[in-house]
């Protein structure tokens, strides 16, 4: 029965979290079903770039970083990530993007267009410690409205944990980033830490700029890295967003930017939780991930 696949919402414990369920995937409410399913289908252009990340790993930032490079102009980009985020656009509005697109997504590869990995399409994939990432999807969740949740950390920790989520576990989505990447040892894809980002911002900027072959000086991989900084983008990206999408109509994406918020928020037990289970899931993992600088 298709109604089973459209909009539900997901409850479990006292919070519930409105979320798109497809087939048992569950995506963010924006979501449209019937766009979803087409995505496979849409055609891709040589020069696109995609941009993968679980949720709240950085995608904002390093589309701001990667459209100014591809680009070549250190300039604020006018528009926001969401207008170039795939799974939330239409085909014909995918198709207008003008060309160099740089496309971001959440989503496994499996639901991208074909098309993109046909052509060899350029992959940036982000990654950050999933103790920071679970604060700031917390902290996502609680403040977009759509989501309708208003739950306490500490159920969300348990939901977190279980994958319970719009994009689902970030320990099934890492692992199977991984097993892309070891399948497919000749494909052009870059892999970024968000941490080291935040620690060298120039150093990260320049290898980004070789693996998109983009001929760059020193000056201008700095005037991008300063124009990116957290508090800069916080001032000038929020001018461009619908403020009566968040609770208090207080803008909550550009939050906090840092490494290791997690130990404001993390209980003792839940950090223990956290590392024994961390330990068995990512035991093989090849992921170079730092929870603190
Ligand atoms: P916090 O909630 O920890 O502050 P995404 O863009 O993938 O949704 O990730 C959002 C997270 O990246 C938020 O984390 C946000 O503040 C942080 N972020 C956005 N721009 C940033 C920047 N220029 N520097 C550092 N962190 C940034």
């Amino acid at each position: 029965m298709p109604e089973m696949n459209l909009r539900s919402d997901k409850r479990d414990d006292e919070s519930h979290l409105r979320v798109l369920k497809v087939d048992g995937y569950y995506l963010p409410p924006f979501v449209k079903e019937e766009h979803f399913r087409s995505m496979k289908t849409w055609k891709a252009r040589n020069d696109d770039v995609i941009i993968s990340a679980y949720p709240k790993a950085g995608t904002h930032w390093l589309w701001e970083v990667v459209s100014m490079l591809i680009q070549k102009k250190a300039e604020r980009i006018p528009e926001i990530k969401e207008t170039a985020m795939i799974e939330g656009l239409t085909e014909e509005k995918f198709h207008s993007l003008a060309t160099p697109r740089v496309i971001n997504t959440h989503v496994y590869f499996q639901h991208l267009p074909k098309d993109l990995f046909a052509k060899r399409c350029k992959i940036v994939y982000i990654l950050r410690n999933p103790k920071d990432i679970a604060v700031s999807y917390y902290n996502h969740h609680k403040k977009l409205l759509m989501y309708e949740f208003d739950g306490p950390w500490d159920n969300y920790f348990q939901r977190f944990m279980q994958g319970n989520v719009d994009y689902g576990s970030w320990f099934d989505y890492t692992l199977e980033m991984e097993r892309f990447i070891e399948k497919n040892p000749d494909y052009p894809i870059h892999v970024m830490y968000y941490e080291d980002l935040k620690e060298n911002g120039t150093k990260e900027i320049t290898k980004l700029a070789a693996f998109l072959e983009i001929d760059v000086g020193d000056d201008f991989v700095r005037s991008v890295n300063s124009l990116c900084q957290f508090d800069k983008m916080q001032q000038e990206k929020n001018k461009n967003e619908t403020a009566s999408m968040w609770r208090d109509k207080i803008h909550g994406m550009y939050r906090k930017g840092e490494v290791g918020d997690w130990k404001n928020w993390f209980t003792v037990a839940q950090n223990e939780m956290f590392d024994s289970i961390y330990q068995q899931k990512m035991a093989n993992t090849k992921s170079k991930l730092r929870f603190s600088l």
